[in-house]
């Protein structure tokens, strides 16, 4: 008698495919969850940069740019040398849930097409506690020192407090002088450790980092 009628399960299972569609086409509307992130920013020389959250179909970007930055970016990047991105990196770095892990990319539009030029990214290890992660940046040498760098910094902590990450560890060469002025510029450094010719900052999301400090011409707060 119940042979031509669906079963519980089958109901259940209908409904929930139902809702997950229904949820995501939600998400996927709403401008204001990670995955849709996006800004544009105006850099010190008047150049409109575009900054928004990376895609799965960014990998030839981001090979790209890779091939585009020069042997010390990648070293102060990578801590060490590298000549390329594999395909499993390629899906690691392009492919996040935007909690643990979020990603944020820099586009100028140059000679009629859009480039990404830098990448601002975080990533909470498997057995890091829910509030932290690492978190890493690079600028594609012919645009580094134009305020790229701190617009993504100061949009990608945006992204990693919405998402509960309060707190950001980084780990600098000591020689990066660059990247360890700009971090300080934040205000929002809790502690500095070295060891092994880097350094361990950590930042708190916490406070939102003022718009001065981290804006292309800001100043550098007091130590
Ligand atoms: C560190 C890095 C991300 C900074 O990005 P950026 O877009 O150059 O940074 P910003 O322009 O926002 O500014 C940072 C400061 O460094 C200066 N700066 C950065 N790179 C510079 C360069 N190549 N030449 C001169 N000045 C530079 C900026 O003028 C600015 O100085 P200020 O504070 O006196 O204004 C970028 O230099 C980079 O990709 N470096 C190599 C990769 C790296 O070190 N990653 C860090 C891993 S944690």
């Amino acid at each position: 008698m119940h042979g031509n009628l669906p079963g519980l399960h089958d109901l259940y299972d209908t409904a929930e495919k139902r809702l997950v569609a229904a949820l995501y086409q939600l998400e996927s509307q709403n401008p204001m969850e990670p995955h849709n992130f996006a800004a544009d920013e105006q850099l010190r020389d008047g150049t409109q940069l575009h900054i928004r959250a990376i895609r799965p179909d960014d990998k030839q970007a981001l090979v790209d740019l890779f091939e585009r930055l020069s042997p010390q970016t990648i070293y102060y990047r990578f801590h060490g040398v590298k000549k390329s991105l594999s395909r499993d990196e390629l899906v690691y770095l392009t492919e996040l849930d935007f909690h643990r892990r979020a990603a944020l990319v820099a586009v100028l539009h140059i000679d009629g097409e859009d480039q990404i030029v830098g990448v601002g990214r975080y990533a909470s290890a498997p057995n890091a506690p829910q509030h932290r992660a690492e978190v890493a940046l690079t600028v594609e040498d012919a645009h580094q020192g134009r305020g790229i760098g701190s617009l993504l910094l100061k949009h990608l902590m945006q992204v990693a407090r919405a998402e509960g990450i309060t707190e950001l560890d980084a780990f600098v060469l000591a020689e990066n002088r660059h990247m360890l002025r700009l971090f300080e510029r934040t205000g929002l450094v809790l502690q500095r450790s070295a060891a092994a010719g880097a350094c361990h900052l950590v930042m708190t999301t916490d406070t939102p980092p003022s718009a001065s400090a981290l804006s292309p011409g800001g100043r550098h707060p007091a130590p």
